[in-house]
């Protein structure tokens, strides 16, 4: 037991109904993985900047193994503006966000790290543009005059770059930096366009951007990008793949999603393995070819389960036991989406008789219905 566990049973609910609702000008969203450290310097560094504002903020932890979620917890019994979410089974930096901005009522939110990368003194500045109407989306830029990401190494600056100069070529986006994960905006404007917004990725500002398609009056407000003092970065080489799978789907308007191309790509591999498995087992073996075609089939099966696994549903990715029952949903799925493909095959060779005209349809067939029916029963959202 600590010391705050004492006073929190103690509400009294009656006065709660009874009083005037209270909700902030700002809330502060501020995703988090294992970020226990900076938790409580955050806070207290929002405080002074906050000073004279209505605020709140608003934890969303995806169940760190550090046990963040019990500190932000700790504070909350302390300080009414803290409030916190807590995500089992689900990760994900844009997905946290755009629940964190969900639960709050308040007339305007903000996004930052929990890390004090992102500079806090400038929210009250942020938030004078939106007041005043001048502006529905504030967006700290480090691309600015007076703005800076010199805390960088190369290799990130150069991505970073790059990354924002195909955004803003292919998706028109106007604004310097919409890879910033650092903004504000009016609430109302957010809730128009969270049902059409990505949870996957990080890239949650730049969705906002091109989904607004302009519409969003938008200022920007320059800052430094600091050093990350505490815990480490989660950003890693996916990164890059959700980030093309955004502008994927925003340039094809949601029609094509990463998800998709991903489990094809994954299948054409699944392709490579199985003829390797069929030479191997054929020829230096000496199986019967029955024997040897089912060996392929059943090592090309669990080859591209794993890789599925790891690239394609990284963000459901199956652990422990969960990987036995999906492989085993995933062997099913794919002997019916055999079954699948060679009906549809058969069906347009009676039709058409091109071989390969018939066979793209059976493994086009195949692939759509491995994919759907994977996200149903092997992957399935918990
Ligand atoms: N809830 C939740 N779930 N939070 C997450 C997750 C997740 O899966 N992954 C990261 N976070 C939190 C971190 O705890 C941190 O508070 C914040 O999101 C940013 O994560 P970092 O891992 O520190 O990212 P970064 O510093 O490398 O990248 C930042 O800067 C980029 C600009 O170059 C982020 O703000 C990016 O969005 C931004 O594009
Ligand atoms: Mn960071």
């Amino acid at each position: 037991m600590n010391e705050y566990s004492i006073s929190a049973p103690q509400i009294d609910f009656k006065a709660r109904t009874e009083a005037a609702p209270y909700i902030p000008l700002l809330s502060v969203i501020v995703p988090t993985f294992n970020e226990r450290v900076n938790v409580t310097k955050l806070f207290d560094k929002l405080g002074h900047a906050l000073t004279g504002i209505d605020w709140e903020v608003i934890f969303v932890d995806d169940n760190s193994p550090d046990g963040t979620s019990d500190v932000v917890r700790d504070l909350a019994a302390r300080d009414a503006r803290v409030r916190g979410i807590r995500r089992i089974g689900r990760r994900g930096l844009s997905g946290a966000c755009i629940e964190g901005i969900l639960a709050s009522s308040s007339p305007f939110v903000a996004v930052m790290d929990a890390d004090l990368q992102h500079d806090e003194t400038q929210l009250p500045k942020m938030l004078a543009a939106l007041r005043d109407g001048q502006a529905e989306l504030a967006v700290g830029s480090r691309y600015v005059e007076g703005g800076s990401a010199d805390s960088f190494d190369k290799q990130r600056a150069g991505f970073s770059l790059l990354a924002t100069g195909i955004a803003r070529r292919l998706l028109q986006v106007s604004v310097s930096d919409p890879m910033s994960g650092f903004f504000m905006m009016r609430r109302d404007r957010f809730e128009e366009l969270a049902p059409q917004l990505s949870t996957q990725g990080f890239k949650i500002l730049l969705d906002i951007i091109a989904t607004a398609r302009g519409v969003l009056r938008t200022v920007e407000i320059p800052y430094r990008f600091g050093s990350r003092l505490h815990g480490e970065s989660k950003l890693d080489s996916m990164v890059a793949l959700d980030f093309l799978g955004l502008v994927l789907a925003k340039l094809t308007n949601d029609a094509v999603s990463l998800r998709f191309l991903l489990f094809a790509l994954v299948g054409s591999t699944g392709l490579a393995v199985h003829l390797a498995t069929l030479f191997v087992t054929l020829k230096l073996l000496n199986l019967p070819f029955a024997e040897a075609q089912a060996c392929g089939a059943f090592v090309a099966m669990t080859t591209n389960f794993i890789l599925n696994n790891f690239l394609t549903y990284r963000d459901q990715r199956l652990k422990g036991f969960a990987v036995l029952r999906g492989l085993l949903a995933f062997y099913f799925v794919c002997s019916v989406g055999l079954l699948a493909n060679v009906g549809v095959a058969f069906a347009v060779y009676d039709h058409e008789p091109t071989w390969w005209v018939a066979g793209a349809a059976g493994a086009l067939m195949g692939v759509v219905w491995n994919y759907a029916m994977s996200g149903l029963l092997v992957w399935r959202k918990r």
